[in-house]
C-alpha cells in the first residue's frame, strides 16, 4: 500500500515530535519515500538533523527556503498524502482557519491530496470548545483525525490527549491512501448503550462509550461508504455520516430495521437491553412509596429482525462476553450472522468505556482469528476492511 509512495511527514511542536522520528522509520520501512516539514518549536523536541539522519534529506523549516522559492506548493504537489504528526492545538486551529503561517500549515493549505492530523496536547486543550470546534471542521474538510489517546502526556501529566502510536498513524495514512472498498455502498452502524426508561428519571442501562460503534462508522465512511449512525451517544462529524439519535431499544430497532433495509452492510455494535421494564411509571418513583416491583419484559431483538430481512445486508454482530469465546462461536451460528466480533469485556484493555479493543472475529461456520490488543479505531478499520474483502468475496452485490 505505501510502497512508493510520497509522504510529507509535518511536525509541529508539542513533545511527541519525538515520535515522528519512529513513524519516519516506519513509514520508510513500508516503502514510502518521506520528507519532511518541521515547525521551529517543533524543533525543540526533535532535531532537525535526526530528521535528516532518518530520512536521509533534510527536512524543510521555512516558507523562504533557499533551493525552492515556493517549498509548500511544490511539497504539496509532490505528496501523495501528508501526515501532521504531532499536530498541536495551535496547528489545528490554523489548518481549520486556512491560515498559512508556517511551513506546515501553508504546505497543509496547499494540499490537495489526503491529510492525516494526529492529534497532540494536554488534555484541557483537547477538551476545549475552540479545540473541538476545529476538529469538527478538519473533519468535515475532509481530513482524516486519527488520535487522541489517554495516556501519559508531558510534565507528568496522564489523560486525554496523548498522540497515537506511529503504527496506529501508518494504518491512517494507508487508509487514506487506498481503502475506497466500500464506495458506493449504504452500510448501517449502531453504537452506544440503550436506555430503558424505569420513570421519567430513571432507566436501566449499561457502560457502553459508543466509541467503538464510533470506530466502525468512520473506518466505513473513509472507505468511501455513506454510513447511518443510529446511537445512544455523542457521534463523530464526518461528511458520509448520517446520525439518528435514539434511546431505548425499541427505537434503536425502528431505526436499525428502517435503515437496514436495502443496505450494504449493517454492523450492530451497541450494547442493547434484553429487558426493558413493562410499565415504566408516569411519575416519579418516590422513596416515600418504598421499593418498587418493576416487571421486566423482552425488548425487540434486533439482529434476528436484520438477519430475517429479506435480502438482508451483510450482518455483522458484536458479543461482549466475559472469558471465553465459546459461547460467542454459538452465538455466530444461532443468530444468522455474516461475522461475530466477540470482545472479552473483563480483560483490561478492553470492551467498555475504553480506548483499545481486544477482539476476536467468529464465522457462523465456527472459524475464529484472534486479534491482539489495538486501538478501537484499529479495529475499526481493520474490520471494514474484513467486511469488504469477505462480502466481495461472497459475490454478494
Ligand atoms: O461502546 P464501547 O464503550 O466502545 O464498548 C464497546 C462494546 C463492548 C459495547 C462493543 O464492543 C460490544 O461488545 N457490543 C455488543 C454488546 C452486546 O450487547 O453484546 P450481546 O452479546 O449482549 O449482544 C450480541 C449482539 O446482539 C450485539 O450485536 C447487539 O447489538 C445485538 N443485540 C442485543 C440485544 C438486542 N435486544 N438486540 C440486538 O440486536
Amino acid at each position: 500500500m505505501l510502497a512508493g509512495r510520497h509522504v510529507v511527514l509535518a511536525v509541529s511542536g508539542g513533545v511527541a515530535a519525538f515520535k515522528a522520528a519512529y513513524l519516519a522509520r516506519r513509514l520508510l520501512e513500508a516503502g514510502a519515500e518521506v520528507r519532511a516539514v518541521m515547525t521551529h518549536s517543533s524543533q525543540n523536541f526533535l532535531g532537525a538533523q535526526s530528521m535528516a539522519a532518518i530520512t536521509g534529506i533534510e527536512p524543510i523549516s521555512d516558507l523562504f527556503h533557499q533551493a525552492d522559492v515556493s517549498p509548500h506548493t511544490s511539497l504539496a504537489r509532490w505528496a501523495d498524502v501528508i501526515v501532521v504528526a504531532p499536530a498541536t492545538a495551535a496547528t489545528m486551529a490554523r489548518m481549520a482557519n486556512g491560515l498559512s503561517e508556517d511551513i506546515v500549515s501553508a504546505t497543509v493549505l496547499a494540499a490537495t491530496c489526503p491529510v492525516v492530523v494526529a492529534p497532540a496536547m494536554h488534555t484541557e486543550m483537547w477538551e476545549h470548545p475552540a479545540t473541538q470546534r476545529n476538529v469538527e471542521t478538519l473533519r468535515a474538510d475532509g481530513y482524516v483525525i486519527v488520535g487522541p489517546t489517554s495516556g501519559a502526556l508531558a510534565g507528568g501529566d496522564v489523560g486525554e490527549g496523548r498522540m497515537v502510536e506511529p503504527e496506529d498513524i501508518v494504518t491512517a495514512i494507508s487508509g487514506a491512501l487506498g481503502d475506497r472498498s466500500m464506495a458506493g455502498w449504504r452500510v448501517v452502524v449502531s453504537a452506544g448503550g440503550t436506555r430503558e426508561a424505569i420513570d421519567p428519571v430513571r432507566y436501566i442501562g449499561n457502560r457502553s462509550s459508543g466509541k467503538m460503534g464510533n470506530a466502525v462508522a468512520i473506518a466505513a465512511a473513509d472507505a468511501g461508504a455513506a454510513v447511518t449512525l443510529v446511537t445512544t451517544v455523542a457521534a463523530p462529524k464526518h461528511p458520509s455520516i448520517e446520525v439518528i439519535e435514539v434511546e431505548s431499544a425499541q427505537e434503536m430497532a425502528d431505526a436499525v430495521w428502517k435503515t437496514a433495509a436495502g443496505a450494504d452492510v449493517a454492523v450492530l455494535a451497541a450494547a442493547v437491553a434484553d429487558f426493558r421494564p413493562a410499565d415504566p411509571a408516569v411519575g416519579k418513583l418516590r422513596r416515600a412509596e418504598g421499593p418498587p416491583q418493576v416487571n421486566l419484559e423482552p425488548t425487540p431483538d434486533i439482529l434476528a429482525g436484520v438477519s430475517a430481512m429479506e435480502d438482508r445486508p451483510y450482518l455483522v454482530g458484536f458479543a461482549a462476553e466475559v472469558g471465553s469465546v465459546d459461547a460467542a462461536v454459538a452465538k455466530a451460528t444461532r443468530k444468522g450472522l455474516d461475522l461475530l466480533v466477540a470482545n472479552d469485556v473483563a480483560r483490561p484493555g478492553s470492551g467498555f468505556g475504553t480506548e483499545t479493543n481486544e477482539v476476536t472475529i467468529v464465522t457462523p461456520g465456527g472459524d475464529t482469528e484472534a486479534w491482539e490488543l489495538l486501538s478501537k479505531a484499529e479495529v475499526g478499520r481493520r474490520l471494514i476492511a474484513e467486511i469488504a474483502k469477505r462480502r466481495n468475496e461472497a459475490g454478494r452485490t
